[in-house]
């Protein structure tokens, strides 16, 4: 499935934009570097398939040259870039559709393995410069994932290729990533303060400053678009004390980055983040000693717990502030809990239809809760258990897309998870694989040896890499729970 963000339409269409020159260079630009794609897939294949001197080897080597000579005769420069699932060509953005999929997707992932975020490509380029850079890109690669580029540049050097400038990917230059991964803390850090802060205030008959917590969500929805991985893996740290608050701003972070897939506006994303963190803030108004409540409860002690919903719109309303808190939110706490079906709590008099953000915070609100450890679950399920029972029982109620589109986000193993490879290691689904067909091959930070002694802070894997026979280098065999090995999976993400 393709987000609806990124629309997949054929390369015929017109430029958005530009005058109608404009639009037809773009195209040609276009079309090239679709050629270029797909004659260096087609290189690949044949490098890997026949000796070098294989007239296919050479037919399509050459190909691969010419279509960069004339990219560069075209636009004076050549630059191949990934961002995310796409590939760039100087500024243009080449299209996806069928018949190239395999070919980008092959292509994507080798470069990600290797670290490569881009590719500048000089005039002199000769076809013998693609047929070392190709074969040194399926090499398999026993190297640190951070040492892959600089040995490679080094492997290029030393065979005297210089044609080629390779860089990292833009958001992950050295120092990048651990300038991102500090910010998410700090966000994630104030955001729980903030919650607490506001929650307490509710529970004192206060009114709470709605302006602080607009500036909280903001500042989760900007990290989200900027960079997604790090806040998400904090969802991880899941504090046991501290469950009312991470669990606010955990359904904060797994909507606003759900509403980015499903191609909400920035603005739409303010909203919906808004609605997330006080999805519960009618639980303030529910004694404690229920909330924390670890045997069963009786029916009075269920019915206040199932008050939550429209106590929450009651709290809502009476904010200092309320007329900036969006309407959708009051919506949002009190359909939470509703179900599609209206199976849920509170029983709607009527029939209606949930709002959207109702079903998407429905969904990160049950997925946090279930992975949880609380009071009266404590042993909480694996998140990949979690994720299927929410997409394969009608009965929980969750509105089938958005579960679809929330699969895409987290993976079919979430960040987060704990796995045992084929290598008998044990590993943390560390970052979920951009590419669909790869759901199953996430970023894992292996934890153990393969004795099964644990590791901290281990290393970071990708599982779509391969061997040069096109053999994957480890595979999940199963999912297991982090307490049988006595390993908190929130220590590996701070
Ligand atoms: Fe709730
Ligand atoms: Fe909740």
């Amino acid at each position: 499935m393709t987000a609806p963000r990124t629309p997949v339409t054929p390369a015929r269409s017109s430029a958005p934009h530009g005058t109608g020159a404009d639009a037809s260079e773009d195209s040609r630009v276009r079309r090239t570097g679709r050629q270029l794609i797909f004659s260096a897939y087609g290189a690949l294949r044949a490098v890997k398939l026949y000796p070098v001197e294989n007239a296919a080897v050479q037919k399509a080597l050459a190909d691969v040259a010419a279509h960069c000579k004339e990219l560069i005769a075209a636009e004076g420069e050549l630059e191949l870039r990934m961002s995310g699932e796409f590939i760039f060509i100087n500024q243009t953005r080449l299209r996806l559709d069928l018949d190239n999929f395999a070919s980008f997707s092959h292509l994507l992932s080798l470069f990600r393995a290797a670290g490569i975020g881009s590719v500048s490509v000089g005039e002199e380029i000769a076809a013998k410069d693609w047929l070392i850079f190709l074969s040194l890109l399926q090499a398999p690669s026993s190297d640190e994932a951070s040492e892959r580029l600089a040995v490679l540049t080094e492997k290029l050097d030393s065979a005297g290729v210089t044609a080629f400038t390779l860089a990292p990917p833009a958001e992950q230059g050295s120092g990048n990533k651990e300038k991102a991964r500090e910010r998410a803390k700090r966000t994630y850090a104030q955001s729980v303060a903030a919650t607490r802060e506001l929650m307490s205030s509710v529970r004192m008959g206060g009114s709470p400053n709605i302006k602080k917590m607009k500036r909280v969500v903001q500042g989760i929805v900007d990290q989200i678009l900027n960079e997604e991985t790090s806040l998400i893996g904090l969802t991880t740290i899941r504090d046991y004390d501290e469950y009312t608050f991470t669990h606010s701003v955990n359904v904060c972070i797994f909507s606003v980055a759900l509403g980015k897939r499903l191609g909400l506006t920035k603005l739409q994303l303010y909203d919906l983040g808004m609605a997330a963190l006080f999805h519960d803030i009618g639980k303030s108004r529910v004694p404690q000693s229920i909330l924390n409540k670890s045997g069963g409860l009786t029916d009075e002690e269920w019915r206040l717990i199932a008050s939550h919903p429209w106590l929450g719109v009651l709290a809502l309303f009476q904010v200092r502030g309320a007329q900036d808190l969006p309407y959708r939110s009051m919506i949002v706490a009190h359909e939470h809990h509703m179900k599609r079906d209206l199976t849920g709590y509170p029983r709607p008099i009527r029939d209606r239809q949930l709002s959207m953000f109702s079903k998407i915070v429905a969904i990160a609100d049950g997925f946090d809760a279930a992975t949880s450890r609380r009071a009266y679950q404590t042993v909480p399920f694996t998140p990949a258990q979690v994720m299927l029972e929410m997409r394969d029982n009608p009965r929980r109620g969750m509105d089938p897309v958005i579960v679809k589109a929330f699969i895409n986000l987290t993976g079919i193993y979430p960040v987060g998870t704990l796995v045992i490879l084929d290598t008998f290691e044990l590993g943390i689904v560390h970052a979920v694989n951009p590419l669909q067909e790869m759901l199953s091959r996430p970023v894992v930070r292996i934890v153990s040896d393969q004795q099964g002694n644990v590791v901290y802070p281990g290393t970071l894997v990708d599982l779509a890499d391969r061997n040069a026979d096109g053999v994957f280098l480890r595979t999940i065999i199963k999912t297991e729970n982090p307490d049988r090995y006595g390993i908190r999976v929130g220590d590996y993400f701070v």
